[in-house]
């Protein structure tokens, strides 16, 4: 079960859902089903306006690295992430720090997920 916690200074207070097992909704969709406020436009990896900033909780193998072309090269142009951090993501397992919410699928993981509410901002 995924337990993502959502935090941003335009919340009152941080919002903590559980995602079921086998869930396969984008990080995007759960927040939008829970009220929780993260700008977005296109909801398919191309305006960039649903930046997050992903920090994982626990000690398990991280899961949710795989990222799509278009969440490459939407972050890149974004200039948060490095050529360094794709290699780490697609060669050694290690994810990186932003993601976009609506490219990101929340797998068995604790994660804590933060965004501005500024579109684009993280
Ligand atoms: Fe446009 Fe996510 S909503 S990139």
């Amino acid at each position: 079960m995924a337990n993502i916690t959502f935090t941003s200074p335009i919340m009152h207070r941080d919002k903590t859902i559980y995602a079921v097992a086998g869930d396969t909704k984008t990080i995007l969709a759960l927040a939008e089903e829970h009220q929780i406020p993260i700008p977005f436009e296109c909801r398919d990896g191309n305006c960039g306006s649903c930046l997050i900033e992903v920090s994982y909780i626990d000690d398990k193998p991280k899961m949710s690295i795989a990222l799509t072309e278009k969440e490459k090269a939407r972050l890149k142009e974004l200039q948060v992430v490095t050529a360094e951090e794709i290699a780490d993501a697609e060669v050694r397992d290690m994810p990186p720090r932003y993601r976009l919410a609506c490219q990101y699928i929340a797998r068995d993981e604790e994660v804590r997920i933060r965004f501005t509410g500024t579109p684009g901002g993280s």
